[in-house]
């Protein structure tokens, strides 16, 4: 798997799926990261580990469309045949998914559908607000359709009594790091599957992972 990674942020996700890669739990190539913003923590993580960085801003560019038709150029002249969304806050332009057919991923800090729509921390402040006695994180497929596509895995985490969103994304953000290299490796082995819009996991790993215990 060439892998190539797309961030906004602080990049700490990517440094998660960098970092399997490079302790060989992860069995991939990581060949770009792309980020929307410059000058964002996501550009250092690629830079540190000696992925090639790539910002593309939205500034230099006429369009949000012209600016994702230059990432799909530097995703294709990367050799990436996979792509992993690791805190990116633009909605992908159909012309990309459609160029990567349930071969990206996205994470989500809350257990879909319940809270999707928002970036971080918004998922998190919904869930406190809401009341809910559990919470978490989801991989899943990237599809035109927001935070919609089919569920690779999800992982539970307890809502206490005085959180905060920041105890309480801490909390998830520790899950999603563990999740997404996981989730990510099952794609590479061919364990998963899309069908009819399930994911459908052939490993023994995943089958006694669920339900596994809270941290
Ligand atoms: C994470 O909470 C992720 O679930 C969401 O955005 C946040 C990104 O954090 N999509 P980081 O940049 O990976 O640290």
């Amino acid at each position: 798997m060439n892998l190539a990674i797309m961030a906004s942020g602080r990049g700490s996700n990517a440094a998660a799926i960098l970092d399997a890669i490079a302790s060989h739990e992860l069995d991939a190539r990581p060949v770009a990261l792309i980020t929307n913003r410059e000058n964002v923590g996501a550009l250092d993580v690629a830079s540190s580990r000696n992925v090639p960085g790539h910002a593309i801003p939205r500034r230099a560019f006429p369009s949000r469309t012209a600016q994702q038709r230059r990432m799909l150029e530097v995703l294709q002249g990367s050799g990436a045949d996979f792509v992993a969304l690791a805190g990116f806050d633009a909605i992908l332009r159909p012309f990309i998914v459609a160029a990567y057919p349930n071969r990206i991923l996205n994470i989500h800090p809350s257990l879909l559908p319940a809270f999707a729509g928002g970036m971080a921390p918004v998922p998190q402040t919904e869930a406190l607000r809401a009341g809910v006695r559990i919470s978490g994180c989801t991989v899943h497929v990237v599809t035109e359709e927001l935070d919609a596509g089919p569920i690779v895995a999800q992982a539970a985490v307890p809502v206490l009594p005085n959180d905060t969103v920041d105890s309480l994304s801490d909390r998830i953000l520790e899950q999603e790091h563990r999740l997404y290299p996981l989730a990510l490796r099952w794609f590479v082995d061919g364990s998963a599957r899309v069908e009819n819009g399930h994911v459908y996991i052939d490993s023994e790993e995943c089958q006694s992972l669920w339900p596994h215990p809270a941290p």
